[in-house]
């Protein structure tokens, strides 16, 4: 038998590095598996501090069931000419160039048959966007990943409000 012999600091050295190996791992797997790469990296927090509402990007809240989502068309209103200089920025107005549409990947998504309205929800039941969405629309950076609102999460709230708790109110 061959015995290798190892100080202590190289034995520090070496779990510092299977350290660093296995959280390089992990991130990779993470971006690779499940994640959400928007083409843009799209800062919400610099457009809510420059006075933009939800509704400027989000236009059907108040009369649909679907928020909506902006098209290129919204963007270009403010961002024909460069407004800073950022890379982010650049790639957007790569996109208006060549008039190519922007595919945001989806964060929140119910399954088909489950029905959900903003408009109800927003306009009639007053609840803020944060509710449920949490900081997403002042932050600086988009989630990682898909978001799942949970069956358990509105069942308690409708509980709470008294509303419909039927599971044909929710599943059609
Ligand atoms: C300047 C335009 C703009 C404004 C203003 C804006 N958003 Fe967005 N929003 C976007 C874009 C672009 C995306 C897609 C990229 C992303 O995921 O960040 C998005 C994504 C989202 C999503 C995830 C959509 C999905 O795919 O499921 C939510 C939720 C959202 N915004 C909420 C808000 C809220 C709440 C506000 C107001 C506080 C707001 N946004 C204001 C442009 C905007
Ligand atoms: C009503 C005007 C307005 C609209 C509409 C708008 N923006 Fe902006 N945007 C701004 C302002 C103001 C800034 C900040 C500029 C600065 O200070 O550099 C900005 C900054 C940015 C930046 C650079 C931020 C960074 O990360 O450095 C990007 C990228 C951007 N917007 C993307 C978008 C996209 C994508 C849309 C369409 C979904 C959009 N904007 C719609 C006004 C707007
Ligand atoms: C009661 C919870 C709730 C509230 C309040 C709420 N949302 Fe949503 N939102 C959802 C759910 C659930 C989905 C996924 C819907 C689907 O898959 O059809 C969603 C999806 C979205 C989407 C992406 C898809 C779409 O509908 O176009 C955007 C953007 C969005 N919400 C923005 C907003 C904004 C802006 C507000 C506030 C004005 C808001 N939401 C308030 C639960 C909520
Ligand atoms: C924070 C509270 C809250 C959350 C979370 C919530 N809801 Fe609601 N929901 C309400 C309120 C309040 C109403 C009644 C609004 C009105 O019409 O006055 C309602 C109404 C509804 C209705 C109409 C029910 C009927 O028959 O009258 C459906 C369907 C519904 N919600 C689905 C959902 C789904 C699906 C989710 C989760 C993705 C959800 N809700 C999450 C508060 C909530
Ligand atoms: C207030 C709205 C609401 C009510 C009421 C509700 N559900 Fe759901 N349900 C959801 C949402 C949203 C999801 C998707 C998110 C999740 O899986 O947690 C879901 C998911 C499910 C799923 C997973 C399969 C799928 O649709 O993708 C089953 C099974 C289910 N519900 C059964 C039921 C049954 C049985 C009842 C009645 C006891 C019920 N639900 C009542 C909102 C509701």
């Amino acid at each position: 038998m061959v015995k290798i012999k190892i100080s202590r600091n190289q034995f520090l050295v070496l779990l510092g590095c299977t350290l660093v190996f296995v959280i390089v791992l992990i991130v990779v797997l993470r971006i690779v598996w499940g994640g959400v790469r928007q083409p843009i990296a799209f800062n919400h927090q610099i457009h809510a501090a420059n006075d933009l509402e939800c509704l400027d990007c989000h236009p059907y809240y108040e009369e649909q069931a679907s928020s909506g989502r902006p098209t290129l068309e919204t963007c270009i209103t403010c961002h024909e000419e460069p407004l800073g200089e950022s890379n982010a920025e650049r790639k957007l107005i790569e996109y208006i160039n060549s008039k190519e549409e922007i595919k945001w990947e989806r964060l929140y998504d119910v399954p088909e048959d489950v029905y959900f309205s903003h408009r109800r929800h927003v306009v009639l039941g007053n609840i803020e966007c944060s509710t449920c969405h949490g900081d997403i629309g002042e932050s600086p950076r988009p989630p990682s990943k898909p978001i799942k609102i949970k069956m358990k999460k509105c069942m308690k709230c409708h509980e709470e409000k008294e509303v419909d708790n039927d599971c044909i109110a929710c599943h059609i």
